[in-house]
């Protein structure tokens, strides 16, 4: 494939896909690969440049990942960012003595004249941890970028193609990082730019067409944009060769099934079986309250529910997974502690008889995704969804699952979710939603006592779900919201906001 590539070698630092993503915005293919990854393995992407990321030791630990030392003799561009630009120091002959704890701030950078610096101002703000510092600089090289604190924060070798900066171009907090990169990929690397999601679309059209010919596709739908956006492309691709199938748990929120019916079985024409599992859903799950026991409930009745529906299709020879490049990064990383059994279609490829699995958005970002749905034509509310978690209204409920209960949490998220929209912040509130704590308390309406369900209302900002800041949303707004529910839901007469970060919270209430 003669794609230009920008290779991106992890050293784990937990921002670094935005480096890539920042790329990929600039309309450049950017590939993630372990910090360490062979140099057999790098160049047979035939990449265009190569950046080394941040990291989360010390580049003086015994055994601190380095990159292969072969990429640093073949002229190809490189770009080392924060831990990335330490490991090029040390391993081309500079100097580096450790300092102590990794401490970021915000400090006043002072550009030399460089052509990664091209046309930005000679002075602004980066973001800046200077962890171990840097006692000289490889031959060849000179220092292109200082601080007060740092005074080596950018070092180049024009000569070599070789940069580093010890700030963080990919974080927003850095201003001018997009034009750093843009020139390291534009002026040092030559990228053209013409990665783009049309392209994409049209490229993964033809892909789909040629792997799938005559043949049965299989896809579960949730109503999530992964899943749409792989089915829509596959509809697209074979038509009614691809069978979707929609599996209502009884947990989905408000209008969710109807409205997935109308934009994919009504409006794309998409072959789609709904299959109504509510009953059978709360059945299992009465009387459950323990969490992770629900989670598992959930999963397994799902897995049970979409094969049988599956069966009465026969063997299919292709089941698609809305798997996204992020999963495809972290899966290669270990050692995370399972917090929550997430439940997404994980355990499928189990059930189904099938020969091979699809993975039409295994390589997109999920701002690509959503670019990829636009492309698609599908409207607004499918492409800009929020996250929900597979086991739906399931984990917004504290305690045992019963009718009422998801009746209440459903009609209180609507509310939230209007209210949040007329005030304008769906765009910028990542995750907002109402759960139903297992709380009952003493009220008053009409003059008469009630003991009623308490709603916790949850409205997050994060940039990886990992951690998260809970919203400030105006107090007005709180008040209408709160206002609105205990006017219109029955059987609440009291509304929380979870003004809880995470951790020590998660963000959902399960
Ligand atoms: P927590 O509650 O773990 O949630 O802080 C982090 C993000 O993940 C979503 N979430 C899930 N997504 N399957 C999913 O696909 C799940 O089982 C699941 N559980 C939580 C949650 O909505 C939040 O965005």
């Amino acid at each position: 494939m003669n794609r230009e590539t920008i290779i991106v070698l992890d050293f784990g630092g937990q921002y670094n896909q935005h480096i890539a993503r920042k790329v990929r915005a600039l309309n450049v293919y950017a590939e993630m690969l372990p910090g360490n990854s062979t140099y057999e393995r790098i160049s047979s992407f035939n990449p265009k440049g190569i950046i080394l990321t941040g990291g989360t030791e010390s580049v003086l630990a015994e055994n601190a990942k380095l990159a292969d030392e072969r990429i640093y003799n073949t002229g190809i561009p490189i770009l080392g960012i924060c831990y990335g630009m330490q490991a090029i120091v040390r391993q081309l002959g500079g100097e580096i003595r450790a300092c102590g704890k990794k401490d970021y701030k915000t400090e006043v950078i002072t550009y030399k004249q460089d052509v990664l610096f091209d046309n930005i101002k000679s002075q602004g703000e980066c973001f800046i941890s200077c962890t171990d510092k840097i006692e000289s600089i490889p031959p060849g090289f000179s220092i292109t970028g200082s601080t007060d604190t740092c005074l080596v924060a950018a070092v180049s070798s024009e000569k070599k193609k070789i940069y580093g900066v010890q700030f963080r171009p990919e974080l927003e907090n850095t201003k001018q990082g997009n034009e750093i990169i843009a020139n390291f990929l534009f002026k040092v690397c030559g990228c053209r730019g013409d990665y783009i999601m049309s392209s994409y679309v049209t490229e993964q059209l033809e892909t789909l067409r040629k792997k799938i010919g005559n043949k049965k596709v299989l896809c579960a739908m949730s109503g999530g944009v992964d899943s749409a956006v792989c089915a829509t492309l596959l509809h697209k691709a074979v038509g009614n060769q691809l069978t979707c199938i929609l599996v209502d748990h009884g947990l989905m929120r408000k209008n969710e099934i109807k409205e997935v019916l109308e934009v994919f079985r009504d409006g794309i024409g998409l072959n789609l079986k709904m299959v109504d599992a509510s009953d059978r859903f709360l059945s299992k799950l009465e009387g459950i309250d323990d969490p992770e026991q629900k989670r598992k409930i959930i999963g397994k009745e799902f897995i049970d529910v979409f094969a049988e529906g599956a069966k009465e299709i026969g063997k299919v020879d292709f089941l698609v997974q809305g798997t996204i490049y992020p999963d495809v990064i972290e899966s290669g990383h270990d050692g995370s502690e399972n917090i929550k059994s997430h439940h997404n279609v994980g355990g499928l490829p189990d059930v189904i008889d099938f020969k091979e699995i699809i993975e039409p958005v295994r390589m997109l970002f999920k701002d690509e995704v959503r670019k990829v749905g636009t492309e698609l034509g599908l409207p607004d509310f499918v492409v800009n969804r929020q996250p929900f978690p597979g086991p739906g209204l399931g984990v917004r409920i504290s305690g045992a699952i019963t009718r009422e209960k998801i009746k209440i949490v459903q009609e209180a998220d609507f509310i939230v979710r209007e209210e949040i929209a007329k005030a304008g912040l769906n765009k910028s509130i990542w995750q907002y939603f109402a759960a139903l704590t297992n709380l009952r308390s003493v009220g008053v309406k009409d003059g008469k006592r009630t003991f009623d369900y308490a709603v916790a209302i949850r409205a997050v900002n994060t940039i990886d779900a990992i951690t998260a800041e809970w919203a400030r949303i105006p107090y007005e707004i709180l008040a209408n919201i709160s206002a609105r529910i205990v006017a219109e839901v029955p059987h609440v007469n009291r509304v929380y906001y979870d003004i809880t970060t995470k951790p020590p919270a998660t963000i959902e209430l399960e």
